[in-house]
């Protein structure tokens, strides 16, 4: 059966203490709400990956980064690679967001190689994907969606690609509050699944985790977490609020 991951998106937000205080409430909160068959991720600033993984310690949460490096070492000052998180044991890696798409100009060759470093450090990349609106407008979505995916995990083997969680996150979606329906969150996925058949097989295809993200709340998640296409959230301005992240964590069945 396929993971179940709610997995929050912190982006460039909080001060240490306040990032502390935070992980302190969701971590009072969420002991007793969390289904044993979710996983719940904190992707956090950089800098606070180990005080926050240390606070953690070995309550079921663990921890994200939301980048990292095409390179493994070296005269790249500003980066961090995969197997740096993995010498301190971050388990997962958000890779392709939308922003660093648009701001940084991240494209499909580019995480094709991210991807593989993630990999190859055995970390977990949750790789993103997503449409614009005018590409929503143009009625193209789809095509975007699936080059998207192509571009960036169709050289992998089967084995390694069940180990890559995919998010759909649809750009008009992110930090807009204007949540995909979830008749179009679950058409997505289910496109995205096919594909993943048409390539993999099936029974490949059935292993991966589809995350929907943009505007996630504690209002919208039960009725998106219900698709059967639906594997869980990529959570962004909702998991900067201990309540309202631990409100979309329990809204998964
Ligand atoms: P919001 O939940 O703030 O729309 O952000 C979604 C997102 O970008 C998660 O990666």
């Amino acid at each position: 059966m396929r993971k179940k991951i709610v997995a929050g998106n912190w982006k460039m937000n909080k001060t240490l203490s306040e990032a502390k205080a935070l992980v302190a409430e969701v971590m009072g909160m969420i002991s007793s709400e969390v289904k044993a068959n979710t996983q719940v991720v904190l992707c956090v600033p950089f800098p606070y990956l180990v005080p926050i993984k240390n606070q953690l310690g070995n309550s079921s949460v663990i921890t994200g980064a939301q980048n990292c490096s095409e390179h493994d070492w070296g005269a790249y000052t500003g980066e961090v690679s995969a197997l740096m998180l993995k010498s301190m044991e971050v388990p997962y890696v958000i890779l392709g967001h939308s922003e660093r798409r648009q701001y940084f100009g991240e494209d499909g060759t580019l995480l094709a190689t991210k991807v593989n470093k993630a990999l190859a450090a055995e970390r977990t990349p949750i790789f993103c994907c997503g449409e614009a609106l005018e590409i929503r407008e143009a009625g193209t979505h789809e095509k975007l969606v699936k080059q998207q995916v192509e571009e960036a995990l169709f050289y992998l083997s089967a084995d390694d690609l069940k180990k890559v969680v995919i998010a759909y996150e649809p750009v008009w979606a992110i930090g807009t509050g204007k949540t995909a329906t979830a008749q179009q969150a679950q058409e997505m996925h289910a496109v995205i699944r096919k594909q993943l058949a048409s390539k993999y097989g099936e029974a490949v295809a059935n292993e991966i985790s589809i995350l929907y993200g943009g505007s996630v709340n504690a209002k919208n998640a039960a009725e998106l977490f219900a698709c059967p296409d639906v594997d869980g959230g990529l959570v962004g301005g909702a998991s900067l609020k201990s309540r309202e992240f631990v409100d979309v964590v329990k809204a998964m069945k």
